[in-house]
């Protein structure tokens, strides 16, 4: 590598995998890496969103893309979703583990061993599943990049959200852990989100929430596709030197 063939952001002839890709930060993930060049799976647990969505972003881009249904907290769902992407794919180069829940609660002993057990299930052992049955794919084949998406609240663990901050924490961790396990040919970084304005923000008092975020530096929460950036930087061999590392986006919050 030298000055002049330094990497770019093209993803062609990559295989991207977004999971809850069909909403929020991973439709706007899947749309700028396609547009960036890469075939796209895009799985959530409404497949026929997912399949929907799949042919928008194919008539969109003209990139090859496949939806499919998968419950990310469930280990058949993903041994299905990884044997579908290679039957149909042959590769995956890049996995977003971006699907995650956060329900709020009113106090913690409101917090049912159900609900404990999904928001693990869904936030971190999920990506667990995934990453090492991908991550392993990936160091036998070509390598990869793996992206998990994480949150401010995995070290601001505020007191409504703690078995979720608990495993955006774990999936922090497990984002060190699995790049030493898959190193050198596969990166696992981290994007940890602060406030973006998704289908989680349609709840939110507006004005409570204008005002706290007159706490941030951006003194506003993000749009989704802010998260993009980062996403295609992780992706692409413009991240080349980065694997093991937690990047925050999150407009200053405090
Ligand atoms: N928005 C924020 O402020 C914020 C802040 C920090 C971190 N994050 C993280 O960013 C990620 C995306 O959040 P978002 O705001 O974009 O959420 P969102 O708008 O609610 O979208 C969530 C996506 O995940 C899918 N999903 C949910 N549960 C799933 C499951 N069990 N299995 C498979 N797919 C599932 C949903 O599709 P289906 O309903 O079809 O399954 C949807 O595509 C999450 O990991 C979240 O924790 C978000």
């Amino acid at each position: 590598m030298s000055e002049t063939t330094a990497p770019r952001f093209d993803l062609t002839g990559r295989v991207a995998l977004v999971t809850g890709g069909s909403r929020g930060l991973g439709r706007s993930m899947a749309i700028g890496l396609a547009q960036a060049g890469a075939d796209v799976i895009i799985a959530s647990r409404n497949g026929e969103a997912c399949v929907e969505f799949a042919a928008e972003l194919a008539d969109l881009t003209g990139r090859r893309t496949l939806g499919v249904g998968a419950h990310v907290g469930r280990w058949g769902a993903l041994d299905a979703l990884v044997e579908t992407a290679y039957d149909e794919f042959g590769r995956v180069d890049v996995l977003v583990n971006n699907a995650g829940m956060s329900p709020l609660y009113d106090s913690v002993t409101d917090v049912s061993e159900e609900l404990f057990d999904k928001v693990l299930g869904v936030n971190l052992k999920g990506p667990f599943r995934l990453t090492a049955l991908i991550g392993s794919r990936m160091a036998e084949g070509t390598g990869g990049s793996i992206i998990n998406i994480t949150s401010a609240g995995a070290v601001h663990p505020k007191p409504h959200i703690l078995p979720y901050a608990a495993a955006k924490a774990g999936l922090n961790a497990l984002t060190v852990g699995f790049a030493h396990t898959f190193g050198p040919s596969v990166r696992v970084n981290a994007i940890m989100a602060g406030t973006f304005l998704t289908d989680v923000s349609k709840s939110w008092d507006a004005d409570a929430f204008a005002q706290r975020a007159q706490a941030f530096a951006a003194k506003r929460g993000g749009e989704p596709e802010e998260i993009v950036g980062a996403a295609l930087y992780l992706a692409s061999d413009l991240s080349s030197y980065t694997t093991g590392s937690i990047l925050t986006v999150d407009g200053g919050q405090p």
